[in-house]
């Protein structure tokens, strides 16, 4: 029983041997009242079977520590359960886990009730049951888009309230293998006595976690953002949680899954879905991202990115305008705008192009930007970078067969990176005959070396020029 018939609160019942009760330790009677010692049946009653875990003396200690080998083995063990929606998985560092709540945000109409809904039928075809709780939509509205998802499904249960205490006696009554709020801001529970948004959402976070943790059940918990694309609602409601989440727009029906925080996994991984007629589909192509890229434009690259634990190709984009007229004496100065790469190595890598390949263009308005759902950080983007820009300013387009990766010193000399060999197989498996790359990173790689920024420009560039005549 998840929650005890006599007070009602959920998460107060443990296992004890029966036959030797023990005595409560002294000290709970005396700094205790009788009342709060019968709450707390596991720290007045200590099972023979773990008494012989606590330290000897006469007094028994309350606090029992584990080996720290014996914690790893622990959280290795913990349950997952796969949802068998792929990218989802991953993104969870594998699946649900027992007793771990999961926040997920995102703007209005990105897919998070879509989501959840294939996640409890991927569940029910498994022989899963869940609950599905619903403070956004009424029952009408969830089934209208369960049959636009043609989800039909016994073990899915859907329930149209806001009451969060019914909701959680709801669950304890019926044990669902997995709950899910719809959404967080509209839950309500009398357990405390204000009308403040923000204390109803923590409490009711809070009181969500507890039943989590108590009864081991995962539970996802939609959060709707604000203006600014924060969780709407206190700080600490994403510390009450084990997992952050956020669905985010990625360009046309792209939806990207990205991980804020993680207590079970890491916060590298993106999940790749697109909004299709029937619901979100998983994407796992490493070129999903270049669908709709301008190949043979000027001023677009290609960037084998290392994302989480897969190579993804990300399109690197440059336009570079005119050059400006000087006003009076002051020589005229262009601006720089960035989008999904780092405006300072963007800055750093506008020097090395007018120091070390002849393309100085100070005085002209830049625009860079990146198209992989997340910020470009990696200086292994640097070439892929400032080829882009150098093919804008000439006017002529990169070889569409061509990725390009390497860090830039300031010497202009092009740096071998990390994951070469998977940077250049992926290219090759997404079909790329060109991959252009430092000297020491060539041999790794399998791939063509320029030995300085100028050849590398001129090894894709005038490649192109080929192509094109
Ligand atoms: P929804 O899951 O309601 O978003 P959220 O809960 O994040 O607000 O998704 C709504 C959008 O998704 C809506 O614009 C319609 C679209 N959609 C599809 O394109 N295909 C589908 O199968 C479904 C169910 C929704
Ligand atoms: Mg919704």
């Amino acid at each position: 029983m998840a929650q005890c018939p006599g007070c009602h609160k959920f998460g107060m019942i443990t296992r004890a041997a029966i036959g030797t009760p023990v005595a409560p330790p002294p000290v709970m009677v005396a700094t205790r009242s009788p009342q709060q010692i019968a709450f707390r049946p596991e720290r007045a009653y200590v099972a023979p079977s773990t008494a012989t875990l606590a330290p000897p003396g006469p007094d028994p200690v309350a606090l029992r520590p584990m080996s720290l080998s014996a914690a790893r083995v622990a959280e290795t063990m913990a349950r997952r359960i796969a949802t068998g929606i792929t990218e989802l998985d991953r993104v969870l560092g594998g699946g649900l886990v027992d007793g771990a709540p999961i926040l997920i945000g995102g703007d209005p109409g990105q897919g998070k009730s879509t989501l959840l809904l294939q996640v409890v039928h991927a569940l029910a075809r498994n022989g899963l049951p869940s609950l599905y709780v619903s403070g956004e939509e009424s029952i009408e509205q969830i089934s209208l888009r369960a049959q636009r998802l043609d989800i039909t499904n016994e073990r899915i249960s859907v329930v149209a309230s806001e009451d969060l205490d019914a909701a959680l006696e709801l669950a304890s009554a019926t044990q669902p293998a997995v709950i899910v709020f719809d959404s967080i801001q509209k839950m309500r529970t009398a357990e405390i006595d204000t009308r403040s948004e923000m204390a109803q959402i923590a409490e009711c976070a809070s009181r969500i976690r507890r039943f989590a943790k108590a009864t081991g059940t995962p539970v996802f918990v939609v959060g709707q953002v604000t203006k600014d694309g924060q969780i709407a609602g206190p700080k600490s409601l994403e510390h009450e949680v084990d997992v952050v989440l956020y669905l985010e727009a990625g360009g046309g029906a792209r939806r990207n899954l990205i991980s804020f925080k993680n207590r079970h996994g890491s916060t590298d991984e993106i999940g790749m879905f697109e909004m299709r007629e029937g619901g979100l589909v998983c994407v796992d192509e490493p070129d999903a991202a270049l669908q709709e890229r301008a190949a043979g434009v000027p001023g677009s690259a290609v960037f084998p990115a290392v994302i989480g634990e897969r190579v993804q190709m990300v399109e690197i984009q440059a336009l570079v305008g005119g050059p400006k007229t000087p006003r009076g004496d002051a020589p005229a100065k262009g601006s720089l705008s960035v989008s999904g790469v780092d405006a300072k190595r963007v800055q750093m890598i506008l020097a090395i192009l007018a120091k070390h390949a002849e393309i100085d263009i100070s005085d002209r308005d830049v625009f860079v930007s990146a198209t992989a759902g997340t910020r470009v950080t990696d200086p292994a983007a640097d070439l892929a970078i400032a080829l882009a820009i150098a093919s804008s300013v000439r006017d002529l387009p990169i070889d569409p067969t061509a990725i390009a990766f390497g860090e830039l010193g300031l010497a202009g000399e092009i740096r071998s990176v990390s994951f070469a060999r998977a940077r250049g197989t992926e290219g090759r498996r997404a079909g790329f005959g060109l991959a252009v790359v430092s000297v020491r990173d060539a041999h790794e790689a399998l791939a063509t070396a320029a030995k300085s920024l100028a050849e590398a420009i001129e090894l894709v560039i005038g490649q192109a020029v080929a192509v094109a005549s």
